[in-house]
């Protein structure tokens, strides 16, 4: 539909026929009984609603699209909506696990994916990505990021966008992205969900912001702002960040959705007296679409009796609506994309044998003493222990709406079909969570006693993640303790399986006990086969933690990027920045995993010593593969800038890189590197470059002990001033 059209159809339109564009409604419209006056039917008929969220299949959305096209006065298609976080029918690992893969293509892919199955099922909009980086393992959400990096964030921003929105040849395989939450909502105080944020400007432009810079930049079609408040304004009132940065500054062009109910949350909030104030401040902040408060349809025709909006501001949220869904193509095909056959696993292969390949590298294995793993043919017996076993449910992770449980693959069905060799017993133990199960214990050490080997599956369920799911001791649970230690003590080597969806603190003798640990952050569809993969031998493990596994709470925030302070950490001088009673570093950190190969790094060298302002140096380096396995080394390029106007991290990630080598095999990797990626918030927050000296580190963790340094130096022309010359 053209711009005149949109015109014309918004000149058509009632009060009520617009402000029913600009609220969503949560609802199922096949009915199957009598309706009641606020009957969802009732209010598609009446044009009181634009889109629907959480409604999926062939009936559904051809019942609801028909009811909108046949019953309505002006016969504007409804838009369909749905959370596809991690995958649509096929359910991939979690963004946090599969950001441990490191792999842009791979992220894109499975977006692509996720957008064929979604649009098959009638969905024309996605609340995805979620970009706010954390660094606080209590919040239950921290599921949903891609970890504690904003540039891998950001990479990730990119890679869904256009996985969702650009990726799929026929346009009606397409879906729309809504990146969410804007903003730093991952900061929430004390990692309690819903919370208030209170974080300096500094942070917001270096660590929070630029994820949600790069889903604009890719063209993300919507945004919706955080549940939260940032100091004090909350985000769905915040018109400084999203009318006069996103909208201004930024360019953004797409809808601004609100999340679930929170423009009413405004009252809570104690920002508005009533819902008249609130529909008034989400509007003049930008907010387009209204998810479910009923704040815009109650509200706005009251504020625009009184005149505190105007029809104006009215019209431009509707025409970005209409744009929106013409651009969807929903004026020429209501149906767009929707088929009868379910979608999904059992029905589309190609995505089955890409969510095993995507589980397979989100796994990370973060510790392998005597190379336990991959497991040796004299492994005959194996006794399969604990809770996280056989649950094929809990594999799927917090955001599996439209996925089916029963064709997940539990860890223990995959490694009975990866090692067929072998005598595998299964015990769980232990329930997830709960009092501890003695008779279950006694009969897990009977099992092991009887075995060579124990692989011990702890973890939690899905309830204990996403929303809502924040814990002040993210930790294993008591009953699943009291079973570790007991199976430590028959002394039989044991690989520990860690099906989590966030960083669990773990007591010392756990991370001790274990020959080897395999962190398995929820998998999706193919977990368990990835997992037998990876034991068995049949993948080299690849992922890296993008995220850090403090020792104790008390650490969070705990992070790879900590500045240096003014008394940097010194174990030998106790008036350096450290704790009494725990390490200052994680357990686990950004970048750790292990391979079957080893892989050693040659010297950074840099393509010029000096490069001014808009200029690219190469930053190359050799990677050889000194074991005797095939393997993929992740290659990461940080920079630190050791003295600038404001305090800068130690590190800061700028690019990362896989490789493939077989045994013996050695290549160079060349990064480039621009000196605008040297810029940094001034104290105005506009980026600013400054002359002197960068340290580039190149390695395979953030751990120094990992890494090759190389210098450059910022030399930019004098600026010339024409009035003296
Ligand atoms: C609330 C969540 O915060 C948001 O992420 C989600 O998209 C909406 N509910 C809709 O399900």
């Amino acid at each position: 539909m053209n711009t005149d059209k949109i015109e014309h159809l918004i000149s058509q339109m009632t009060l009520t026929e617009k402000l029913g564009q600009m609220s969503m409604l949560a609802a199922s419209l096949v009915v199957t009984g009598p309706v009641s006056p606020r009957d969802p039917v009732m209010l598609v008929r009446e044009g009181r609603v634009g889109g629907i969220l959480n409604t999926w299949g062939y009936d559904e959305i051809r019942e609801a699209q028909r009811v909108a096209l046949e019953e309505t006065r002006l016969k504007i298609p409804l838009y369909f909506s749905v959370d596809v976080l991690h995958g649509h029918r096929t359910i991939y690992p979690i963004p946090l696990a599969e950001a441990c893969a490191f792999d842009r293509d791979l992220w894109l892919r499975t977006a692509a994916e996720a957008a064929d199955e979604a649009t098959r099922d009638g969905i024309h909009m996605t609340f995805a990505p979620m970009l706010d980086v954390c660094r606080d393992p209590r919040w239950g959400r921290i599921c949903e990021c891609a970890g504690e990096d904003a540039y891998v964030n950001a990479e990730y921003a990119r890679a869904k966008v256009t996985g969702f929105q650009n990726t799929n040849d026929h346009p009606h395989r397409r879906l729309a992205g809504v990146a969410k939450h804007f903003v730093a909502y991952g900061a929430v105080t004390a990692g309690r969900d819903y919370a208030e944020v209170d974080i300096s400007r500094r942070a917001l432009h270096e660590v929070y912001l630029p994820p949600f810079k790069a889903a604009v930049e890719a063209g993300v079609a919507g945004i919706m702002p955080s549940f939260t408040d940032i100091a004090g304004i909350a985000m769905s009132a915040h018109r400084g960040l999203l009318h006069d940065l996103l909208r201004v500054k930024w360019g953004f062009i797409g809808v601004i959705v609100s999340d679930y109910n929170a423009i009413g949350e405004l009252i809570p909030h104690g920002v508005a007296q009533d819902i008249v104030e609130a529909a008034v401040l989400a509007l003049k902040a930008g907010i387009d679409i209204d998810m479910m408060s009923g704040a815009y349809e109650q509200g706005l025709p009251i504020a625009l009796e009184r005149g505190l909006v105007t029809m104006q501001e009215i019209d431009t949220a509707v025409r970005r609506i209409l744009q929106m869904k013409s651009a969807m193509g929903l004026f020429e095909y209501p149906l767009r994309g929707l088929q009868q056959e379910i979608p999904g696993p059992d029905t589309i292969p190609a995505h089955r044998a890409s969510a095993r390949d995507a589980a397979r590298r989100s796994l990370v294995l973060i510790k392998n003493e005597d190379g336990l793993l991959p497991l040796s043919n004299d492994v005959r017996r194996i006794a399969v222990i604990g809770p996280l076993a056989d649950a094929q449910s809990e594999m799927m992770g917090p955001w599996c709406m439209a996925g089916d449980e029963q064709q997940a693959i539990s860890i223990l069905q995959g490694l009975r079909e990866s090692l067929r060799a072998q005598d595998i017993a299964h015990v769980p133990g232990a329930n997830i969570d709960g009092p501890a199960d003695l008779a279950g214990i006694a009969s897990a050490v009977a099992a092991a006693q009887a075995s060579d080997m124990v692989v011990l599956c702890l973890g939690e369920n899905r309830q204990h993640t996403g929303e809502a799911a924040s814990r002040t001791l993210p930790r294993p649970f008591n009953c699943q303790m009291e079973l570790a230690k007991a199976v430590f003590e028959t002394g039989k080597p044991v690989l520990l399986v860690l099906a989590t969806s966030r960083p669990w603190i773990l007591p010392d003798w756990m991370a001790a006990g274990p020959r080897a640990i395999l962190i398995a952050l929820f998998g999706g569809t193919e977990a368990g086969r990835a997992i037998g993969d990876v034991v068995a031998g049949d993948y080299n493990p690849t992922g890296r933690l993008c995220i850090s596994w403090p020792y104790r709470t008390g650490q969070i925030p705990v992070h790879y990027g900590m500045r240096s302070t003014g008394r940097p950490h010194d174990p030998n001088n106790g008036f350096s920045t450290s704790f009494l009673d725990a390490p200052i570093g994680p357990r686990w950190g950004f970048g750790d995993g292990l391979s079957y190969s080893q892989f050693e790094l040659g010297e950074a060298q840099v393509s010029k010593p000096v490069i001014s302002a808009e200029e690219t140096v190469d930053v190359s380096i050799e990677i050889a593969n000194t074991g005797a396995h095939s393997g993929e080394a992740t290659i990461f390029m940080f920079t630190h800038d050791p003295v600038a106007l404001a305090t800068r991290p130690l590190l800061e990630l700028k690019d990362f890189r896989k490789a493939v080598l077989a045994p013996g095999q050695r290549t160079l990797a060349t990064f480039q590197l621009n000196a605008n990626q040297f810029r940094y918030p001034d104290f105005n927050m506009e980026p600013r470059l400054d002359n002197g000296r960068i340290n580039i580190f190149i390695g395979t963790s953030a751990r120094r002990i990992d890494q090759k340094c190389v210098t450059i130096d910022v030399l930019q022309p004098p600026v010339v001033n024409d009035d003296a010359a």
